[in-house]
């Protein structure tokens, strides 16, 4: 084997080292410097040479030329996955599936690879095969496409590629792979960039999409050097919390479609479901309306999705109110509280505040402030509100009700679940016409007081 060279290169700034250092000595950040391959041998290529293709010279083309045909889409057969893709793998792709420890990464890579109806490989470097059998076994035992290796060796890797020729390769994780051609460990910065690489032009050259899991960092971001993200295609996103059955998938980048739609799946005994209609989930079931619960029709991606609001609030015990807030901004809350206290009057200052999205999901959609607002009210007022009644509005500082997006999508799906009365701003513009359900348009918090108080 030819000799491989490496060297050093800070991250940050460029500068070359011979060997590896704590500290950049030219732009002095710490923990930057990475080892990096210079001079591949001839056999680095993910084929042996005399299998590889003659290089195809790429022209320049036409836009109008280019044919967008051949990127037909392989179905994956999960329709959540397909649509967060937007709308299947794309040949040749590469993505990148994070998420928490736990949360179900495997799970639902190894379910699509048992799902799908074309030559799967799939393999592992965290678990046996053994493993993965006893973990197939719970999700779907009849699968006959399937094939599992447990290896870490990238050339390895290739080598059975090559071989068993795949039309679809699942990499879990890209962080236990290693190349021969880098000395450091697995899951360093280096040998990470170097397995993608390989990685890519294997996908590239032989139009197979590769999915590869990564494991992601203490504050949320995908472990190795954010380069990874860049060079990859798709990076989606698998999170909820654990101790609920609710997991979303979303994108985070993807270069063929758009990242606002989510997918949305329960954790069963027996592997993740799909789906469908999440809004008659998350919101429980009860006989009789209870105070403090409100139901807010917020927009996820593109999908509507009536989510259940909670609020608890009682006199506090101790000399500071306690205020906690779980699926929402803590912050935002006590914004709401300060524009409550200030609009309506209500001395919020002498209680603790609880707030809980049921499910276990996290709400960025401003259009929760409105049914947040309804639920402290509701629970300050021990009053139960109507359970047929639903809010879709932003809170202002000065306690406006302001105009949310796609406020019509949002009217439509709650009338889809049989809400009687949906409170918006009054600024929204609407052309809905024949609805059933009721538009109720307020332009202040007092008005929202008059109603359910
Ligand atoms: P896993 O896919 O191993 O997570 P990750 O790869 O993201 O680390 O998922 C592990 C969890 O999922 C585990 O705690 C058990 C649970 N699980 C189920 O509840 N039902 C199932 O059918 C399977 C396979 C796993
Ligand atoms: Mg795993």
């Amino acid at each position: 084997m030819a000799k491989v060279k490496t060297t050093f290169f800070c991250q940050n700034c460029g500068t070359q080292y011979s060997k590896w250092q704590g500290q950049c000595t030219a732009c002095k950040e710490w923990n930057i410097i990475a080892e990096e391959l210079i001079q591949k041998p001839e056999k680095s290529d993910w084929k042996t040479p005399e299998k590889a293709s003659t290089k195809r010279l790429s022209k320049p083309l036409l836009i109008n030329e280019i044919d967008t045909a051949q990127e037909a889409r392989l179905n994956t057969q999960d329709h959540e996955f397909n649509r967060v893709l937007g709308g299947g793998l794309v040949p040749g792709s590469l993505t990148l599936l994070g998420g928490e420890p736990g949360i179900g990464k495997s799970t639902l890579l190894l379910q699509i690879a048992l799902k799908l109806p074309y030559k799967t490989l799939y393999v592992s470097g965290e678990e046996s095969q053994k493993q993965i059998k006893m973990r197939a076994e719970r999700i779907n035992p009849n699968s006959s496409n399937c094939y599992i290796l447990t290896e870490t060796k990238t050339q390895n890797i290739f080598r059975q590629i090559e071989e068993l020729e795949p039309d679809i390769v699942v990499v879990d994780s890209i962080q236990t792979l290693h190349s021969d051609y880098i000395e450091s460990s697995s899951g360093s910065i280096s040998q990470i960039k170097e397995c993608t690489t390989e990685l890519i032009k294997f996908a590239k050259e032989t139009a197979t999409p590769v999915i590869l899991i990564g494991h992601i960092t203490k504050d949320g971001n995908i472990a190795g050097p954010k380069i990874l993200e860049h060079m990859v295609d798709t990076v989606l996103q698998f999170e909820g919390d654990r101790n609920h059955v609710f997991r979303i998938l979303r994108a985070n980048k993807n270069r063929f479609g758009s990242t606002n739609e989510l997918g949305i799946y329960e954790m069963q005994g027996s592997g993740l479901r799909e789906v469908t209609n999440p809004s008659e989930i998350l919101i429980s079931e009860k006989d009789e309306a209870l105070s403090g619960n409100a139901i807010a029709a917020t927009l996820e991606g593109m999908r509507p999705l009536m989510i259940e609001v909670q609020a608890l609030v009682s006199t506090a015990v101790y000399g500071t109110p306690q205020r906690s807030a779980t699926g929402f901004n803590a912050k935002r809350l006590n914004m709401l509280l300060a524009v409550l206290e200030k609009r309506a009057g209500f001395r919020l200052g002498a209680k603790d505040v609880f707030l809980n999205i049921t499910g276990g999901i996290t709400v960025d959609d401003p259009a929760i402030d409105l049914a947040v607002v309804a639920a402290i009210l509701s629970s300050n007022e021990d009053e139960a509100l109507q359970s047929d009644f639903c809010f879709a509005a932003e809170v202002g500082l000065s306690g406006e009700i302001r105009p949310v997006q796609r406020v019509e999508q949002r009217i439509l799906e709650a009338e889809k679940l049989g809400f009687s009365t949906i409170f918006v701003s009054k600024y929204n513009k609407i052309s809905l016409k024949n609805t059933v359900i009721k538009i109720q348009l307020i332009s202040k918090i007092e008005d929202l007081v008059d109603f359910i108080v």
